[in-house]
């Protein structure tokens, strides 16, 4: 997961090699298209200055200081393809604003497609707490190539299996209405909610991906937990976790030449994330040691890949409570939202729920869809190529890093009619409808990203934000006061506070 300035500036130094062996201005010739092809280093991008490059574009006053505004900026200035040269020593970024060639380059990566990002938690697990097995994967966000290949072919079929995600139905129900009742318990006297918003969501979602990860509950809704427990622990490891790779991974830091004060806190933070998992697993372990003769069928996540081993089942849960927090709390927040704002939407919601007896809803799932079309919380996939391309009359380099900004795309016109306006029923419109979603390029809408190497939580992601959906807009009457909602781009597209729900009774 990236964001747009953050990558620009901090995908490191790793690039640098590869920077001083191309050419400048060497034009190719592509012989199968038999068109010339400039160098990646012509394609058109903000101006330079010597010794800061393009840095002041990105500071106050600059054209690009507001983060919000960099996609759009980029597009209209530049067009749909954008060179950003490396900042303070990181590399360069192509940034695709085409769903056209989007497609084409990850489509012909999609066989070991490398995804940059996670670089301290992968100096952690790799050079730290598994040194001594090099051979071996440390995990889905961490690991490149075959070693990612393995663990990502291992976990597929347990974490992809539509027949066990089904199984925590009921138990993320139970979680959804434990959130519901805290939530009540939680109104003031004008029906919002006392404290932090985005932390109660954190927690609904901490304690959702917990059933799944740590194989119980957390019971990190209890507003008796003790400061001291290890429910307690696991939730500030959670955030913290987030905040020290932010720190590191995207923003200039010394970590990979001095052992600064924030690399020592995240390496406790990352081992603490491990040993804390480990605590949670091996008290699922007592706990399910006395279910005998159970169904193969009715195995969960974690039972399934405790059976591969304990390694990997670690290692996995240290994944998803890193990948599955904050990714899901904001969707949640962004439909809320929109929801809230959309009275009719919401009541018509509302009517499905009460009345569908289906278990299938679509216009739930619409609801859903259309959020994470309007905001969504990845803007945009990054990649470091595994090939060279001939793609809008440039040649990209191998081991180019590549950023295809997909939110930009999802609220473009000519993707999405009315792009600006909440409409969930362009998800289930019929095919002659103008609004039908599959007018749309496929590569205009991607919150999950794309191929073998998207997310491998979605499935679990949609049933948990399915289920926590249909509870709150039965329960409650939800309203937006004041202006609109803010927004934060950092490694994710954070929603930040003031958050002005109204919480009325149905
Ligand atoms: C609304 C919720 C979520 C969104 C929008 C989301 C989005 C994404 C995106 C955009 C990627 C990168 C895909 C790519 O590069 O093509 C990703 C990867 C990943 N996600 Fe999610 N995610 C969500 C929830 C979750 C959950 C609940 C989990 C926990 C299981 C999870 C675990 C992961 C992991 C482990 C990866 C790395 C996959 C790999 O590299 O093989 N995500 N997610």
């Amino acid at each position: 997961m990236q964001n747009l300035r953050k990558s620009i500036v901090n995908v490191g130094v790793r690039n640098k090699k590869l920077t001083r062996s191309i050419a400048v201005n060497s034009t190719i010739t592509d012989p199968a298209e038999n068109i010339q092809l400039k160098s990646w280093q012509e394609i058109p991008g903000p101006s330079s200055l010597p010794f800061i490059g393009q840095l002041f574009h990105f500071l106050p006053g600059g054209s690009l200081s507001d983060d919000l505004k960099i996609p759009e900026t980029l597009y209209r200035t530049y067009g749909p393809i954008v060179r950003i040269d490396g900042i303070l020593g990181s590399p360069p970024v192509i940034f695709f604003i085409d769903a056209e060639t989007t497609g084409h380059i990850l489509r012909s990566e999609n066989w070991l497609p490398s995804r940059p990002g996670f670089h301290t938690l992968a100096h952690f697990r790799k050079m730290i707490k598994y040194k001594d097995t090099p051979h071996l994967p440390t995990g889905l966000l961490t690991d490149e190539g075959e070693l990612w290949k393995s663990f990502r072919s291992t976990v597929n079929p347990i974490l992809l299996q539509p027949k066990t995600i089904k199984l925590y139905t009921n138990i993320l129900n139970e979680v959804a209405d434990d959130t519901i009742k805290r939530w009540r318990s939680k109104r003031n006297d004008n029906n919002m909610i006392d404290g932090k918003f985005d932390v109660e969501v954190n927690l609904w979602a901490l304690e959702s991906i917990g059933v799944v990860a740590l194989g119980g509950r957390l019971n990190c809704l209890d507003p008796s937990l003790l400061d001291d427990s290890p429910a307690r622990r696991l939730i500030q490891n959670v955030h913290d976790v987030f905040v020290m790779s932010e720190k590191l991974d995207f923003r200039p830091s010394l970590w990979r030449y001095i052992a600064t004060p924030n690399y020592k806190k995240a390496m406790k933070c990352y081992a603490e994330q491990l040993n804390l998992s480990k605590y949670f697993i091996n008290k699922a372990i007592e706990q399910n040691k006395n279910k005998v003769g159970e169904n193969k069928d009715e195995k969960g996540v974690l039972e399934k890949l405790l059976e591969i081993d304990e390694r990997v089942a670690t290692i996995m849960a240290g994944d998803m409570l890193f990948a599955g927090v904050d990714t899901t709390a904001n969707a949640m927040i962004a439909t809320l939202y929109f929801l809230a704002k959309n009275q009719e939407k919401q009541d018509k919601l509302r009517d499905e729920i009460n009345n569908s007896s289906m278990e299938r809803k679509p216009y739930l799932k619409a609801c859903l869809k259309e959020a994470m079309r309007m905001m969504p919380v990845v803007g945009g996939n990054l990649r470091k190529t595994t090939k060279e391309y001939s793609v809008m009359g440039y040649k990209i380099p191998k081991d180019m890093y590549v950023t295809f900004l997909h939110q930009f795309l999802s609220n473009l016109e000519e993707h999405y009619p009315r792009p600006k306006e909440y409409i969930p029923e362009r998800w289930v419109a019929e095919k002659t409808d103008p609004l039908y979603h599959g007018n749309a390029h496929s590569f205009a809408y991607s919150p999950f990203g794309f191929g073998v190497r998207s997310c491998i939580g979605r499935r679990i992601a949609e049933l948990e934000m399915e289920t926590f959906l249909g509870k709150v807009i039965k329960n409650f009457k939800l309203e937006w006061t004041g202006g609109t909602l803010k927004k934060r781009i950092s490694a994710l597209n954070y929603i930040i506070g003031p958050f002005n729900f109204i919480f009325k009774d149905v």
